[in-house]
């Protein structure tokens, strides 16, 4: 059985000592670590820009899994990927033509990909589904971590891994937004690959513990996803 990873975000982390919490991660096997761009347009909050990411990148030994939620990531793309960015995704709700992007930035080298806001249907990322390496389907309205954990997003994540399953797709299915020890069970179960987690990694008094429990949750419910009926979704 293959392992779900556990990607940290480091939007909930202390980033007057982010070389130490990203090491403290990275010291329980965190080989990926979740950077959340956010413009103030896109969605209502700033975050960081491509100086930060070089800064994270010069620091980490993981992966670094960009998520932009940011209008005209057309624009950015290069900047990010030359901070040190591995994996990119934008939102499929912020472009006309996501498929052409995501062929975009696999061209420049890294792994790309679509993010799915809860209330956008699947069929509206369909076309990317082919090129992708990386679909990231969102569990919150996205803007800010610590929010709760939507449900009804389950049984679309489901779906994702059905149709992954049939078509013979070679993505990863991603899920960032209330992912903790409750909830990763079933997230794991549904389909996820990897699973983002900012306040119940970065706000618990022992982030290197939280990543071991939210992975040991994880792998229970990875351990029953041949089991279509042993979680209900919904
Ligand atoms: C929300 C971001 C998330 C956020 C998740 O807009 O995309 O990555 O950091 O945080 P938690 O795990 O606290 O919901
Ligand atoms: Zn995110």
């Amino acid at each position: 059985m293959s392992t779900i990873r556990i990607a940290p975000s480091l939007l909930s982390a202390d980033f007057t000592d982010i070389k130490g919490e990203i090491k403290r991660v990275e010291d329980v096997g965190v080989n990926i670590l979740h950077v959340d761009v956010m413009d103030g347009h896109f969605v209502p909050n700033i975050t960081l820009g491509p100086f930060i990411v070089d800064a994270i990148h010069r620091t980490a030994r993981s992966e670094l899994d960009v998520h932009l939620m940011i209008e005209k990531p057309d624009t950015y793309l290069e900047r990010f990927i030359k901070a040190g960015a591995d994996y990119v995704t934008f939102h499929v709700e912020a472009v006309d033509e996501a498929k052409a992007l995501v062929e975009k930035t696999k061209s420049l080298g890294v792994k790309g990909g679509v993010a799915i806001n809860p209330a956008t249907s699947l069929e509206q990322a369909t076309p990317v589904f082919e090129v992708a390496d990386l679909i990231l389907m969102m569990t919150v309205n996205p803007g800010f971590g610590g929010q709760a954990f939507i449900r009804e997003v389950v049984p679309k994540i489901r779906a994702l891994y059905e149709l992954k399953q049939s078509k013979g797709y070679t993505f990863e299915i991603e899920v960032d937004g209330g992912v903790a020890v409750d909830t990763a069970p079933i997230t794991a179960w549904a389909g996820a690959d990897i699973l983002v987690a900012g306040a119940s990694v970065f706000k618990t008094p022992d982030p290197p513990a939280a990543i071991k429990a939210i992975a040991q949750a994880a792998q229970e419910g990875l351990a029953q996803r041949s089991d279509p009926k042993a979680f209900s979704p919904g």
